[in-house]
């Protein structure tokens, strides 16, 4: 219970799902009060400004007597923790996208900056999952599971943080938001310590993701506290041989069989906020329905505050 903690403006509790995530509630006052003193700002402004998000971040803080930015970089830094699902109250409605595109902005760029994200051509994308879906990955079908991986593996960025925020939801069953814990999955040692756990292997996107050229990394990498650190996705991976094939197969098929994975409805209007680099994170499949939408919103990018170990590899930069 070390992060339980009330002001006037949010509160810190854990979540029934896991003590590792954590609830994060700001009063609706708090976020009205935000969203007045930031009106003359509008997404456009952020797009254009990239100081600008710094800004929109700085002032939510101060309302929050300056509080928030140091919880937020203690529980993201956190390896007991590192999750939060937050709760900006009572900005819970698809019209109310853009508010949402500050809340998020202003959060992210207290702890450090989000990268250009190469799906949109902006610092955040903004996307409906439809009934029908030609795309060629799995972020879209409604009808496959996202399965567990890590954010950032097939680009040369540093990916240290994923905020996923649920701007609408209609006729959605099934769904869930999947979450593991690295040090709670029952097979780490097994993966960690096989003679491939550190061997670069190359990963590459398809096309709608607008990256033209293959990055190489391992799967695992230590972080300057000697822990076990990811950087994984499954549709991505392009084994080079028979080993490391049957390496990543088997360590597919042991994260998803896990039964520390925690799943679990994110209600809309509200966001995760987790550490990339010992959370896994994926979908559930859902129920395919004529109605069905769903809007979803991502920012991802780097703590200001840590180096990523996987940095070192080829030319991994900061923004
Ligand atoms: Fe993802």
């Amino acid at each position: 219970m070390a992060y339980a903690t009330q002001t006037d403006t949010f509160s810190v509790e854990p979540t029934p799902y896991s003590t590792r995530l954590l609830q994060v509630t700001l009063t609706q006052e708090t976020i009205q009060r935000f969203l007045k003193n930031i009106e003359i700002y509008p997404v456009q402004a952020l797009e254009y400004k990239s100081f600008l998000r710094f800004r929109v971040a700085q002032i939510l803080d101060k309302l929050c007597d300056h509080k928030l930015k140091p919880f937020l970089e203690k529980a993201l830094g956190d390896r007991q923790t590192g999750a939060l699902l937050v709760n900006p109250e009572g900005i819970n409605r698809v019209e109310q996208g853009d508010e949402m595109v500050k809340i998020a902005t202003a959060f992210v760029h207290l702890i450090g900056r989000s990268n250009f994200d190469l799906m949109t051509g902006q610092f955040y994308a903004r996307w409906a999952v439809l009934n029908t879906d030609d795309s060629d990955s799995y972020l879209r079908k409604p009808n496959k599971p996202l399965e567990l991986h890590n954010d950032g593996t097939f680009v040369n960025e540093v990916t240290d943080y994923v905020l996923m925020y649920k701007i609408d939801e209609q006729n959605m069953e099934g769904g869930d938001s999947q979450l593991l814990h690295l040090d709670d999955w029952e097979e780490l040692d097994k993966f960690y310590n096989h003679h491939l756990a550190k061997r670069v292997i190359r990963w590459s996107a398809p096309p709608s993701k607008n990256v033209t050229s293959d990055v190489y990394h391992p799967v695992f990498e230590a972080d300057s506290h000697a822990n076990p650190v990811m950087l994984y996705i499954d549709q991505f991976a392009q084994p080079k041989d028979y080993e490391e094939g049957v390496y990543l197969a088997d360590l597919g098929d042991s994260l998803e069989s896990s039964k520390a994975k925690l799943s679990f409805p994110v209600p809309v209007g509200q966001f995760l906020l987790i550490n990339n680099l010992f959370w896994l994170h994926g979908r559930d499949k859902f129920q395919a329905h004529p109605n069905l939408r769903r809007e979803l919103m991502r920012q991802r990018g780097y703590f200001s505050f840590s180096t990523n170990p996987f940095s070192r590899y080829k030319d991994f930069k900061n923004f």
